[in-house]
């Protein structure tokens, strides 16, 4: 008898466990593995059947992604939307067939009632972050800036720079003299710095480098250091993410600031999901992560050896 209620109880608990697609943009920095990452470790923990599906940044492979998802009748998606146009009619198709969708670290443009909830931190506010780190930091000196933006039409990439300049009014000694994507990446980083090294002098008329995630910054800095410049002295340098590579950068002072974006947005994204599942809680539209900045008075090196354990 008792082997039978066994029996049954496994059967209940494999016939209860949740299937959820997730359509991931790639892995353009360390901070995208990371989520990668930590969205698997919590999908184990949990007992939920997690169907991973990385984009190689193309949108066109995300909505295939989540068509297939609906096809499969998974019970939700979630989705981290490379760019932040154009996702209406792949959304439309989730909701008709009753699957709810969770964005993840980007925004859309969509309407509000195409996704159940959107798990991210406050991109503009980012972005003012960073910039009123340099306000502070410059104080009343000229101050040549260069930007590194994100993948063109991502929704961080519109909102850091948009934030950054807030931060900038009325501080007409800081000027951004250079602006181009480096769509997040390391290798598109270094290279674009190292143009924007030969525009200016050499580098020699470049306060600071502002660059809309870690990785970026990580490959400018190699640029820098090329030129026989120092990153975090000759030329100030803040970013976003908070990855152990940027705080090994900042213990060796090369590198100065990083504003946290956490990549565990899977964990707020699944209780959300499980209360919708359980009794059909609805969660708020948006579920906002914390922006902290850490600086090199922040135990770089400790920051760093936490991160790892953490499996970043
Ligand atoms: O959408 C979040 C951004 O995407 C991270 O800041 C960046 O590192 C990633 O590629």
């Amino acid at each position: 008898f008792l082997a039978g209620v066994a029996a049954f109880t496994l059967a209940a608990t494999a016939a209860s466990a949740q299937t959820v697609g997730f359509s991931q943009i790639g892995s353009e920095s360390g901070w995208r593995a990371a989520e990668t990452t930590l969205t698997k470790q919590q999908a184990e923990e949990r007992g939920i059947d997690l169907k991973f599906s990385d984009a190689q940044q193309k949108q066109e492979n995300q909505i295939a992604a989540i068509r297939a998802f609906v096809a499969q009748g998974v019970d939700a998606i979630l989705l981290a939307p490379v760019v932040a146009t154009g996702w209406d009619s792949a959304l439309e198709e989730a909701k008709d067939a009753d699957i709810p969708v969770v964005l993840l670290d980007r925004q859309v443009d969509s309407s509000d009632d195409l996704y159940l909830t959107a798990v991210g931190s406050n991109l503009v506010h980012e972005g003012e972050v960073a910039g009123q780190w340099l306000v502070d930091t410059v104080g009343d000196e000229p101050c040549r800036v260069v930007e590194l933006q994100g993948t063109t039409g991502s929704s961080p990439a519109i909102d850091r720079a948009t934030g950054f300049r807030n931060s900038l009014e009325g501080h007409d000694n800081i000027e951004i003299v250079r602006s181009q994507t480096g769509d997040f990446t390391r290798s598109q980083g270094k290279e674009v710095m190292e143009s924007f090294l030969q525009a200016e002098n050499g580098g020699a008329d470049i306060c600071a480098l502002y660059a809309h995630n870690d990785d970026m910054a990580v490959g400018a800095i190699q640029a820098i250091k090329e030129a026989g410049l120092k990153p975090g002295s000759d030329i100030l340098v803040v970013a976003i993410d908070a990855v152990p590579d940027y705080f090994q950068a900042m213990a060796a002072g090369e590198v100065n600031a990083t504003v946290e974006l956490t990549p565990n947005m899977a964990g707020p994204a699944f209780d959300a999901l499980e209360a919708y599942w359980a009794d059909g809680t609805m969660p708020p539209k948006f579920i906002q992560t914390e922006s902290k900045l850490y600086t090199q008075a922040d135990d770089p090196q400790g920051e760093y050896e936490r991160r790892k354990g953490l499996g970043y």
